[in-house]
């Protein structure tokens, strides 16, 4: 991607390079935090010529069941031999997409059971879809446990587990990483990515990004900020990693306020802001203006993902480049595809190749940091938050 980058033509990106030329935990963490506790890990079992990958599977809900079972039953090099979760519904419901297949030894014996299937030596890789407080320490037991992982984001919820896992996954670079950013595996974000890197729409001055979801929001764990770490952390992280994807690297500062009391009249307890609209401050004077909410109805509802730069524009969920001055959009022509089936092909394919695939461990540590800040700045009613302030504090 970067190669592509002519000096001329490529566009003046807002960040300090946190990111730039990285793949996988091997990159530089300059400014991205402490180096993190590593926890060196077994090497992982190699898969033998024409032999399946042996998967096991951690959290069997609704992602975990819905996107990676059912992509990994689709992908012929695989076969899923262990399934874990403490709850019976889940073990159930997962058996039954399973019903025509060799049936997997089952780990359901409570929330530290998963540590009892990491053990297991005939397991090649593990998948996490569980609430989002387990997700670091899940991540740090795989790779010590030796396993290609399939993490699921966010990263973390902290700034130390952010940067203990990106530590252990640095000491253990034979391990297969990825984040369940599957957008990074998408023909047309990557389209859309490349040609805004390209210089295509200029020098980047704003990004104009948005997600109102609609209907009634999620509950149970979702409600709580102990395990789902708030919703700039457990859902916005997927917006901030494709602005962090284009510029390469982090915020300066950014300020938000919003409200933790819309539907705790429902919900008692609730603790998670439900609304919130922020302003993030990158280098070179780089904006992202960004609004969430789990309030909105009907045709309010919807997704932005917009940039803005000195030459022109790009919208990614339109699917369209501008130029000024020009009447005509020049569309994104890469095809649609189904992006999660397409981030666990590239996982599979990377792990048998003993490639990092793209979104690394070092891209959820950026975007959790995002949600870090904002979530700080609300906090604290509105005061802004600096990078180095959050990495201290949060
Ligand atoms: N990449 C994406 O687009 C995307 C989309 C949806 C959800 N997610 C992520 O997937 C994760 C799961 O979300 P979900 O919607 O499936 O939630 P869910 O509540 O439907 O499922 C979570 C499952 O994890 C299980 N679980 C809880 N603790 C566990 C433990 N210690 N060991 C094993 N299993 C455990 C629960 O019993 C449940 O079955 C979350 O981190 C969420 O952020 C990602």
């Amino acid at each position: 991607m970067a190669g592509r980058m002519s000096r001329r033509s490529a566009m003046k990106v807002g960040a300090a390079g946190a990111l730039a030329g990285m793949s996988g935990c091997a990159g530089t963490a300059g400014g991205l935090g402490a180096a993190g506790q590593a926890h060196k890990g077994k090497a992982p079992k190699a898969v033998a010529a024409g032999a399946k990958i042996r998967v096991g599977m951690i959290g069997l809900g609704g992602r975990g069941r819905g996107a990676h079972l059912a992509s990994l039953l689709k992908i012929p090099d695989v076969e899923v031999v262990a399934i874990c979760d403490p709850s019976q519904d889940s073990i159930k419901k997962a058996l039954d997409m399973m019903k025509d297949r060799k049936k997997p030894d089952v780990y359901d014996k409570g929330d530290l059971d998963y540590k009892r299937m990491l053990e297991r030596d005939d397991i090649h890789a593990v998948t996490q879809a569980t609430p989002c407080n387990w997700h670091a320490q899940m991540f740090i037991d795989t790779m010590v446990a030796g396993k290609h992982h399939y993490a699921e984001k966010p990263l973390g919820i902290a700034v130390k587990e952010l940067d203990d896992c990106c530590a252990t996954a640095k000491a253990n670079p034979k391990l297969i990483v990825t984040m369940g950013f599957q957008w990074m595996y998408n023909p047309r974000f990557i389209e859309a990515v490349e040609r805004t890197q390209a210089g295509e729409i200029g020098d980047l001055v704003e990004c104009r990004i948005a997600r109102h979801n609609g209907a009634s929001p999620l509950m149970g764990w979702f409600s709580h900020r102990k395990t789902c770490g708030d919703w700039m952390l457990e859902q916005a992280c997927h917006e901030f990693n494709v602005v962090n994807w284009i510029t390469k690297g982090h915020p300066l500062k950014a300020f938000a306020i919003g409200r933790r009391d819309i539907w705790t009249s429902k919900d008692p307890g609730r603790n998670v802001t439900d609304f919130y609209s922020a302003v993030l401050e990158y280098p070179n004077h780089v904006v992202m203006n960004y609004s969430h909410d789990w309030h909105s109805v009907g045709g309010l509802c919807g997704m932005d993902l917009k940039f803005v730069g000195s030459k022109g524009g790009m919208d990614i969920f339109g699917g369209n480049f501008w130029q000024r001055g020009k009447k005509d959009a020049d569309p994104i022509k890469a095809p649609g595809v189904n992006d999660t089936q397409e981030a666990f092909n590239t996982w599979v394919k990377c792990i048998k190749e003993g490639k990092q695939p793209l979104a690394s461990p070092e891209y959820g540590r950026l975007a959790s940091q995002l949600g870090l800040m904002l979530r700080k700045s609300i906090d604290e009613n509105g005061k802004v938050v600096t990078y180095e302030e959050m990495l201290k504090t949060c």
